[in-house]
C-alpha cells in the first residue's frame, strides 16, 4: 500500500487523531516508507496553506511527536481539493493502477454519497475503505449503509474503526482472560456479581456541538465504545486471534444482549445533562449555555444503562455502562465485581465490611488491579482487604496508531464488522427511542459533580506494601 488517502482532510479528526498518529507511527519508524499522505477537502487550499494548516494544528495535538517527525510526515503529505460526493471530480484526483486507503473522515450525512462516489470513479484492486463512528445513526441506516458498501467492496476491505480497540487495556483484557488459567474459571454468573464499564470525563463540550449535540452520550460512546468493551470482557474463548473467530465471538455476545423493553429502559437507565458548574478550578457553562447547542434538543451529555445477556454464562449478571462529560472526576475503567464468599468464618465484629473481590481494568492510565482480602497485620484472624496493582507503561503508539497500522497492513481484526456494527444499534435503540418519548427523565447535574447517579465503586483496599510497616516498637 503505496497511498493513504484521507477524505475530509479539513476536519478536527484529522488534524485531532490522524495525521498524529501518522506522525507518531513515522517517528517509530512503523510507518512504510514509500508511503505518502493525501488529504482531500473541499477548501480551496494550496499545497503550501494545507500544510501550514497542519503544521498549526500539529503544535496542539502532536506535542508527544519530536519536531523533526512531524516535518517528515508534512513532506508527505499533498493536498487537492474536489467534491467527494461527484465521481467526476473524484475520478483524477485517484489513481486507477494502484491500490489505496480510502479513509472517510466525514460527518455521517456524507458517508453514503461518498462510498457511491468510490464506487462510481473506481478504486484499484485491493484498495481499503475506512469509515469511523458513528457508523449510521440507527439501526436501519446502519443497515442501509452496509448493504451500499456490499454492493462494490468486500466486507475483507471494509474497516469501520473504533479507537478504544486500540488502547492497550482494551487489548489486555484478552491477555488476561485467555492467557491466565486463575481468571477464565471465575469468569461467569456464578462467582460474578456484576460488572461495570465506566467511562466518566471532566472535559465538557470542547467546541464540539456541531458533533455532539446531535449525537448525544449514548450514541457517542455506549453504541460504540463501550459495547464493543462489554464484547471483549463477556465473549466465549475463540480459537484463534484471527479476524475471523475474534469478531465472530464478539457478534454473538453482542447478539446475546437482553433486547431492553420499555419498562427495563425506565428501572435501568439514566440520562442527565450537566449544569454550570467548576471542575478542578474550571467554570464550566450549563451545556444549554454552550455555544452551537439547542436546548430544545435536549440532548443529553451523561447516559449509564444496565443490560443483561441471555446466555448460560452471564444470565442475570448485570452490566452497567455509563459515560458522562462535565464530571467532577475522571474514572476510565471495567470493574468485574465477584460475590462474596458463601460463608465467612473470620470474626466480623470488628470489621464487618469484607468486601468481594473486584478485578479493575483501569485506562488512561493502563492499569490492572485486583483486590484480595488477607490476614492482616497484628492479629492473624482479622481481615485486610489490600489492592494488588500494576501500573503499565504508556502505550508508545496511540490507540489510532495502532488502528491505521492494521489498515495499511490489510488486517481488521480490530475493526467492527458488518453484523457488530448492526447489533450495538439493535442493542442501544430501544433506550433511545424510550428516551426521545420522555419515558426517562432528563435529569440535571452540576459540571464538576459526580453524575446524576452514583455507581458503588469497588472497595479498592490499600495498596500491597513492598516492605513492611515500620513499627516503632520494633516488635
Ligand atoms: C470519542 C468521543 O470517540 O472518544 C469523545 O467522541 C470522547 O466524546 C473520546 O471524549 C474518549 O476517548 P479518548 O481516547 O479521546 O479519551
Amino acid at each position: 500500500m503505496r497511498k493513504f488517502v484521507i477524505f475530509g482532510a479539513s476536519g478536527d479528526l484529522t488534524s485531532r487523531y490522524l495525521l498524529p498518529a501518522l506522525a507518531r507511527l513515522l517517528e517509530c519508524g512503523r510507518l512504510p516508507a514509500d508511503l505518502s499522505i493525501e488529504g482531500i477537502a473541499r477548501s480551496d487550499w494550496s499545497q503550501e496553506e494545507f500544510r501550514e494548516h497542519v503544521r498549526e494544528k500539529f503544535a496542539q495535538n502532536a506535542t508527544d511527536v519530536a519536531p523533526e517527525s512531524r516535518d517528515a510526515l508534512l513532506s508527505r503529505l499533498s493536498y487537492a481539493s474536489g467534491d467527494i460526493t461527484d465521481p467526476d471530480s473524484l475520478r483524477p484526483l485517484l489513481p486507477t493502477d494502484e491500490p489505496i486507503v480510502a479513509y472517510l473522515a466525514l460527518p455521517p450525512a456524507v458517508f453514503a454519497p461518498t462510498i457511491k462516489a468510490l464506487a462510481a470513479a473506481g478504486l484499484a484492486d485491493g484498495s481499503r475503505i475506512v469509515v469511523e463512528k458513528p457508523f449510521g445513526e440507527d439501526l436501519e441506516s446502519a443497515r442501509e449503509l452496509n448493504r451500499l458498501i456490499r454492493q462494490s467492496f468486500r466486507e475483507s476491505v471494509v474497516f469501520r474503526l473504533d479507537h478504544f480497540l486500540g488502547k492497550q487495556t482494551v487489548q489486555n483484557v484478552l491477555g488476561l482472560r485467555f492467557a491466565n488459567r486463575i481468571f477464565e474459571p471465575i469468569w461467569n454468573r456464578n462467582h460474578v456479581e456484576r460488572v461495570d464499564i465506566v467511562w466518566d470525563e471532566t472535559i465538557a463540550l470542547e467546541g464540539r456541538a456541531g458533533y455532539y449535540d446531535a449525537t448525544g452520550a449514548a450514541r457517542d460512546m455506549l453504541q460504540n465504545h463501550l459495547l464493543q468493551l462489554t464484547a471483549l470482557l463477556a465473549m466465549e474463548p475463540p480459537a484463534t486471534m484471527d479476524e475471523r473467530d475474534l469478531r465472530d465471538r464478539k457478534a454473538e455476545l453482542m447478539r446475546a444482549v437482553h433486547t431492553m423493553t420499555e419498562q427495563e429502559v425506565s428501572a435501568g437507565t439514566v440520562r442527565g445533562r450537566y449544569t454550570a458548574g467548576e471542575i478542578s478550578g474550571r467554570q464550566v457553562p450549563s451545556y444549554t449555555d454552550e455555544q452551537g447547542v439547542d436546548p430544545t434538543r435536549n440532548t443529553e451529555t451523561f447516559a449509564q444503562v444496565t443490560l443483561t445477556i441471555d446466555n448460560w454464562r452471564w444470565a442475570d449478571v448485570p452490566f452497567t455502562l455509563r459515560s458522562g462529560k462535565a464530571l467532577g472526576r475522571d474514572r476510565r475503567e471495567m470493574v468485574v465485581h465477584l460475590r462474596k464468599v458463601p460463608h465467612m468464618a473470620f470474626d466480623q465484629t470488628s470489621r464487618p465490611r469484607q468486601p468481594g473481590n473486584a478485578i479493575v481494568l483501569g485506562m488512561d492510565p493502563d492499569t490492572v488491579a485486583a483486590t484480595v482480602n488477607i490476614n492482616g497485620p497484628g492479629d492473624p484472624f482479622s481481615l485486610e482487604c489490600i489492592r494488588l496493582q500494576t501500573v503499565l507503561a504508556p502505550q508508545s503508539i496511540p490507540a489510532y496508531g495502532r488502528l491505521l497500522l492494521d489498515v495499511i497492513e490489510g488486517d481488521p481484526v480490530l475493526s467492527i464488522r458488518d453484523d457488530e456494527a448492526e447489533e450495538a444499534w439493535r442493542i442501544v435503540e430501544p433506550v433511545l427511542a424510550a428516551w426521545e418519548r420522555d419515558l426517562v427523565p432528563l435529569e440535571d447535574y452540576r459540571a464538576g459533580s459526580s453524575g446524576p447517579v452514583e455507581l458503588r465503586e469497588p472497595e479498592m483496599g490499600v495498596p500491597a506494601r513492598p516492605e513492611p510497616p515500620e513499627d516503632e516498637s520494633g516488635c
